[in-house]
């Protein structure tokens, strides 16, 4: 029988098992074995180190979360930026891959991944290895897709934090500080803050000052509201002037990665108001568990399409969602691109009009 191959690579998100199993179960209904490669891009060499999957080893894994084929984002695949500004790849590396692709004898190969990962699978079609992609995200920043499966879940994960904040901060008339992910947008923040009926919402797209917030929580206690719930993209900026500059320097030093402005905000908060503040921050909760139902419907979708484009030939395409249609589009075009919240689009407004702060004008 001829094989396809995959693999799983960056950070994991819910719904990357679906995907696994979706391609596994179409394959075999058009007569291909699947091979799923360990580890990301490492498994494809040296050691290679890959399972032979099937309709029945993969048999319950739609409900997990995680990845049965490991996944990682450091290593020898990791994105360098070569001298063109692009990230390159060394080009043995390659050559391995392509070693690994055909000795193996894949008809095509199915990166499941984020931006970098599938700048990689780029470098890989671009040096004839037929690859095809499948966009995976908790941050749904990705623009040649409405939608990137493990986004559903992580924003289910925000709103059940912010109805458990509620009851507590209710009872005590504290002030919560709820810090998601999201990277460099506000996605998860926005969406998640509107599910779990935050009153503050910040994001990296909207400015916003502490006088705005603390508005906002004057104007809730004028209404007998002596509770509010904050929620905070990691990716969102404090703003600029005074101590506040200090602090911001601090949280990108200490932080190479993302997050620690809850803490920070919360801290600033409480030396301005005569309430409690606290701060939780979500962190890697919200890319663990299983996938909501939307994230299976689109994890499948995407697994069934991707075999569907390597029996067709499409390579050098990545899947993408476009309600309420599946399709593709070249890799090329959806790497490097990020899609960030418009503050004029329908949630921001939607949100307004309910009455949440984005921190950028009083209450
Ligand atoms: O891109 C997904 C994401 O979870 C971001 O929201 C977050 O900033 C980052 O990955 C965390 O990465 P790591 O797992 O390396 O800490």
């Amino acid at each position: 029988r001829p094989r396809i191959g995959i693999l799983t690579s960056g950070g994991d998100c819910p719904g990357l098992n679906a995907v696994i199993r979706a391609t596994t179960k179409t394959a075999f209904w058009l007569g291909y074995d699947v091979v799923g490669f360990r580890d990301g891009f490492e498994g494809l060499v040296d050691p290679i180190r890959y399972q032979v999957l099937s309709p029945r080893n993969t048999a319950g894994i739609l409900v997990q979360g995680g990845t049965i084929l490991g996944s990682t984002n450091k290593g020898r695949f990791a994105a360098r930026v070569g001298e063109s500004g692009r990230a390159e790849l060394d080009p043995q590396l390659i050559g391995r891959v392509a070693e690994t692709v055909e000795r193996l004898k894949l008809e095509g190969l199915i990166v499941v991944g984020g931006d970098g990962s599938l700048s990689t699978a780029l470098q890989f079609h671009e040096a004839g290895i037929p690859v095809v992609g499948v966009p995976k995200t908790i941050d749904n920043d990705l623009k040649a897709t409405a939608f990137t499966f493990g986004f559903n879940s992580a924003v289910l994960c925000c709103t059940d934090a912010l109805d458990r904040l509620h009851t507590t901060a209710a009872s005590h008339e504290r002030v919560m500080v709820l810090e998601v992910m999201g990277r460099h947008t506000g996605w998860i923040a926005l969406h998640g803050g509107i599910a779990g009926g935050a009153d503050v919402i910040l994001i990296p797209e909207i400015e916003w000052t502490y006088d705005n917030i603390i508005a906002k929580i004057a104007e809730r206690r004028a209404l007998d509201k002596y509770f509010t719930l904050i929620v905070v993209a990691e990716g969102a900026h404090l703003p600029s002037g005074g101590l506040v500059v200090e602090e911001q320097a601090g949280v990108q030093n200490k932080q190479v990665r993302l997050g620690g402005i809850g803490q920070v905000i919360a801290e600033r908060l409480e030396g301005m108001i005569e309430q409690d503040v606290r701060f939780v921050v979500l962190g890697h909760l919200q890319r663990g568990g299983g996938p909501t139902t939307f994230d299976r419907v689109l994890a499948s979708e995407y697994g069934a399409h991707a075999v569907r484009l390597i029996t067709e030939g499409k390579f050098g395409q990545m899947v993408c969602s476009d309600p309420p249609d599946i399709r593709d589009v070249s890799i090329a075009e959806a790497v490097d691109q990020i899609r960030t919240v418009d503050p004029s689009g329908s949630a921001v407004q939607s949100a307004r009009a309910m009455g949440i702060c984005f921190g950028d004008t009083p209450g």
